[in-house]
């Protein structure tokens, strides 16, 4: 059986992965969807065509992974796509912010990531696909953004070694490196501080950014970036020290 492993399906990126993969892939027979809200997973189910597990998972939480893991070795699946959308920012100051959330937060993006790509691979074949979201932050250190920034900096830095390591098993990783997308994300990032306004104007649609991705995955790449203002900044962040990059955005609203 072919399956399409998707975190964070609830809302957001995640959930356009589902709409998509559902609507363009014949090779999946069944899309298993996790995230922790089983109501909303019920009824991004009911819009799917193709058949539908739902996993309603805290994947912050060892148990809930291991039943995960014992479900993959139950059903043994062949993952078509594993796409890793489960995360989220906070913004603020490092100093001032709560400590516990900011280890979440880095549990989640990085630890969580590695451990269901750690699972899924057994589970995967030649000509499959890994989709880890990690985000335009991972070009330059943040202020206001900094345990958020280098954790995404983590998925994009494994993300190209994996895929490396994975060469040989034609398995194809890529990481998504997105601006300012409009989902949920705002809703918990912005409950100490708001996002530049500059980043505003730039705000990405969820479905433009999983259509590019999902191209760029089929066409192999490494990593998929949507729109110019984005590409521009990844340009900027490798032409630039980043104390000048850290200096420039100081003046930025
Ligand atoms: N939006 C942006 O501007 C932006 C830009 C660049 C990168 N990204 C990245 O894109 C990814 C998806 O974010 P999004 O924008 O789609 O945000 P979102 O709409 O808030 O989606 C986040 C998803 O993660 C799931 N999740 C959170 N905590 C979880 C947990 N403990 N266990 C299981 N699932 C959990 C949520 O589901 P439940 O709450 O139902 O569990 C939800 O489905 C994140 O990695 C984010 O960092 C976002």
């Amino acid at each position: 059986m072919n399956i399409a492993l998707i975190t964070g399906a609830s809302s957001g990126l995640g959930l356009d992965f589902a709409k998509q993969i559902d609507n363009v892939s014949e090779e999946i027979d069944e899309i298993w969807l996790i995230a922790r809200r089983k109501d909303r997973l019920i009824s991004l189910a009911e819009n799917l065509k193709h058949p539908v597990k739902i996993l309603a998972l805290n994947l912050m939480d060892e148990a809930e992974i291991a039943l995960l893991e014992s479900k993959l070795k139950e059903e043994q699946p062949n993952i078509k796509f594993l796409v890793n959308s489960a995360g989220f920012g906070i913004l603020g100051y490092f100093e001032k912010s709560n400590i516990k959330e900011q280890l979440e937060m880095i549990q989640l993006n990085c630890s969580v990531l590695t451990q269901i790509t750690y699972l899924a691979l057994p589970f995967m074949k030649e000509d499959s696909r890994i989709i880890q979201i990690a985000s335009s932050a991972a070009f330059l250190p943040q202020r206001n953004f900094a345990v958020y920034a280098a954790s995404k900096s983590f998925v994009l830095s494994f993300s190209y070694g994996l895929g490396a390591e994975l060469e040989k098993r034609k398995i194809y990783v890529t990481a998504v490196c997105p601006g300012p997308v409009q989902t949920e994300f705002f809703d918990r990032a912005e409950k100490n501080g708001s996002v530049l306004k500059i980043k505003q104007f730039i705000m990405a649609k969820p479905e433009k950014v999983v259509k590019k991705a999902l191209k760029d995955s089929l066409k192999r790449k490494g990593k998929s970036v949507y729109g110019a203002p984005i590409k521009y900044i990844e340009i900027i962040s490798k032409l630039l020290p980043y104390k000048s990059l850290l200096f420039f955005m100081k003046f930025m609203k």
